[in-house]
């Protein structure tokens, strides 16, 4: 989710119920199942557009809708036409599938969100493709990885969003990544995007949003090798680095209870 920051979001976190937590465990799985999909396929040679119809098939089959299909916030010049956001390389967030084809030794950031009963599951993981890899990317990667299960800890009852956000930061911290600026998480639930707004970096005022069992957020570190600049591409939807440095993301959808945070787009 993309909302500038400086003013922080008060809301107070609606707290679900064990049933609606079930329901969003639901469409959880089926973004889980779908992002393993589409991790299998993404190899040397594969378009983007591809990976996005292997997505559409996973999700309908399963009997769930996109939240992203169709999707049109404020800030877009144009209703989004995928299920997924397919970011590769210098692509942070919000690339959309074409027929670029996928090269050996590409990061590509996948992003899903998937609709069961009115109750919305969003996740995103980033991979490397083929054998030439870099230890620089797998690094980046798995620096991001670290930051998203930091976050995910940190979401106990009784804790505040800037314990959520300190928690992200250290890690990007301790390997020297800077944010996306002006992004990062959303609460979820019956909407995709719903209050409050979820940095990745600790801000004045995030120590008053308290989390509560019931609460669910999405929490999505977005880590950039390089400068933390950002420009659009022309689409006025990809979100790509300023230095064309790699960037990694990576999503869950999380639920705070009183036995600890539940990831409830895991397999
Ligand atoms: N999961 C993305 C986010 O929270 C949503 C992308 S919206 C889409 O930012 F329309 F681009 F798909
Ligand atoms: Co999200």
């Amino acid at each position: 989710m993309s909302r500038t920051v400086g003013g922080v979001d008060l809301t107070v976190l609606p707290q679900r119920t064990a049933d609606e937590l079930d329901a969003m465990r639901a469409a959880g799985r089926v973004v889980a199942q779908t992002l393993a999909a589409v991790r299998a396929a993404a190899a040397p040679g594969v378009k983007l557009r591809e990976l996005d119809d292997l997505a559409k098939t996973t999700m309908y089959e399963a009997g769930a809708t996109s939240s992203f299909l169709g999707y049109k916030p404020s800030w877009a010049p144009t209703a989004y036409n995928g299920v997924l956001c397919l970011s590769p390389n210098e692509v942070v967030v919000h690339g959309r599938p074409s027929g670029q084809r996928l090269k050996d030794g590409d990061l590509l950031s996948v992003d899903c969100g998937a609709v069961v009963d009115g109750w919305n599951g969003d996740a995103a993981f980033s991979v490397l493709v083929g054998e030439r890899t870099s230890d620089e990317d797998a690094r980046l990667v798995r620096a991001t990885e670290e930051a998203l299960a930091a976050g995910i800890a940190a979401a106990v009852p009784g804790a505040t969003l800037l314990d959520v956000a300190r928690a992200v930061d250290a890690v990007a911290r301790r390997y020297g990544y800077a944010h996306l600026p002006d992004h990062g998480g959303h609460g979820i639930g019956r909407s995709m995007h719903e209050p409050p707004f979820v940095p990745n970096q600790p801000l004045a005022g995030l120590d008053r949003v308290r989390l509560h069992a019931g609460s669910t957020l999405a929490i999505e570190p977005m880590l950039l090798a390089g400068g933390g600049r950002y420009r659009h591409k022309k689409d006025g939807w990809a979100v790509v680095t300023a230095d064309g440095r790699r960037a990694a993301h990576v999503e869950h959808t999380v639920a705070v209870t009183d036995d600890g945070p539940v990831v409830l787009t895991a397999a």
